[in-house]
């Protein structure tokens, strides 16, 4: 297979050991073993059992506790149709390989985290790209989908709450998605690695696509909505015929999940309320810091808000390249913030809301300093009167 190289992946790895200021990052702020310790009801149940493991393999499809709880927060999902995998990563990547053939069609939405485009292209697949456009406000358009789909077409990639944007579907407009896959027969691949990740007072989170379909593939993780995502842990839910097939190439590839993940994230599922109510707080004392960052700055950024998720794309005033911008602000201001190239947005930054609130707003004060001595340097020359 020839796959193109992950642009963001490799452009954050360039950085991420040298900035101090991190607002760029896909998930909310990581909880440490303490920190799932101390939201767990029996801590010391807890403490034994990752003391006591034989560190053997594990169960291959994940064990049946964690795979039970995970079944636990769908509503239509047995616990044979749940397979846990390396990482929502691996279950996309999964998902791919069994779903689709060269030559097959497939409209994904875009931009997107790049995996979802670029492995069913590696694939041979001919790709047509569901596009959120600054034009349509950054949000999902139905009818452009119904542009796009054809009799032949094999999948539908969604992906709500949406990385890079913060838009999200709402039910109604998830029924029209599945309506118009019935019309041509597409499964549909729901990267949902964001579900959970709700705004205080932001609209209801569309129902995940395995509970309202059997075209629906329902794909999650522990890294964004759980803050872990250091267990590489996600999974996928769907029929327990498809979760099997994914099984069977998943013995290629990692063949089990890695046991004290596996133990740790089942123990996330069963404290999930109280790690949802920490991602509030920061959600909420980020977007605070950010719409105050915006209003006082809006002649060098704008946005987007986000309706839901923790990603958004910042407009910037300035004509510089946006690589030239990330890369700058990350050598001198010490924040990273992604460049909107690498999601085919030149003229953008990716700005993610789930870091710990200091930092970020230390990040948006520097990112504000860094942008606004850019745009002396480049006062046109017309403007100097030359
Ligand atoms: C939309 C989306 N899907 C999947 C992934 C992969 O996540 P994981 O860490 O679970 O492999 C990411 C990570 O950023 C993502 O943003």
């Amino acid at each position: 297979m020839k796959i193109e190289r992950f642009g963001l992946e490799r452009w954050m790895t360039t950085w991420e050991l040298d900035v101090e200021c991190d607002i760029a990052e896909s998930g909310i702020l990581p909880l440490t073993l303490d920190d799932l310790l101390a939201l767990s009801p029996a801590p010391d149940a807890l403490t034994r059992d990752l003391h006591h493991t034989p560190l053997g393999y594990s169960e291959a499809r994940g064990t049946l506790a964690l795979r039970q709880a995970l079944a636990g927060t769908y509503a239509n999902v047995h616990p044979d149709g749940v397979l846990v995998t390396t990482g929502a990563i691996e279950a996309n990547f999964l998902l791919f390989n069994l779903l689709l053939n060269p030559g097959d069609h497939a409209v994904i939405v875009a931009p997107a985290y790049q995996q979802l485009l670029s492995v069913p292209r590696a694939i041979g697949c001919e790709v047509s790209e569901w596009r959120l456009t600054p034009e349509s406000g950054f949000r999902f358009d139905i009818k452009e989908l119904r542009r796009l789909v054809r009799p032949e077409t094999k999948l539908i990639v969604i992906n709500s709450p949406h990385n890079p944007t913060g838009a999200s579907l709402s039910d109604a407009q998830l029924r029209d998605i599945i309506a118009i896959a019935d019309d041509c027969g597409a499964m549909i691949l729901s990267d949902e690695a964001y579900r959970g990740l709700r705004h205080p007072g932001g609209p209801p989170m569309a129902t995940p696509v395995v509970d309202l379909t059997p075209r629906g593939i329902s794909v999650g993780t522990f890294s964004k909505p759980y803050g872990l995502p250091g267990l590489r842990i996600g999974w996928i839910a769907a029929s327990p015929e498809l979760a099997e097939r994914a099984w069977a190439m998943r013995d290629y590839v990692s063949l089990s999940p890695a046991k004290l993940s596996d133990r740790l994230a089942l123990e996330a599922v069963r404290v999930r309320d109280r790690i949802f109510a920490r991602n509030d707080e920061i959600i909420a004392a980020n977007l605070k810091t950010a719409r105050e960052w915006f209003a006082a700055n809006a002649d060098i950024a704008s946005w987007t808000e986000p309706v839901a998720g923790l990603l958004a794309l910042m407009k910037l005033a300035t004509d510089v390249p946006s690589m030239e911008v990330a890369d700058g602000l990350a050598r001198e201001a010490k924040v990273m913030l992604a460049p909107g190239s690498v999601f085919g947005y030149e003229g953008y930054l990716r700005i993610g809301i789930g870091q710990r609130p200091d930092i970020f707003a230390e990040g948006l004060r520097r990112a504000g300093a860094y942008l606004r001595s850019l745009a002396k340097e480049r006062v046109p020359a017309d403007a100097m009167g030359e």
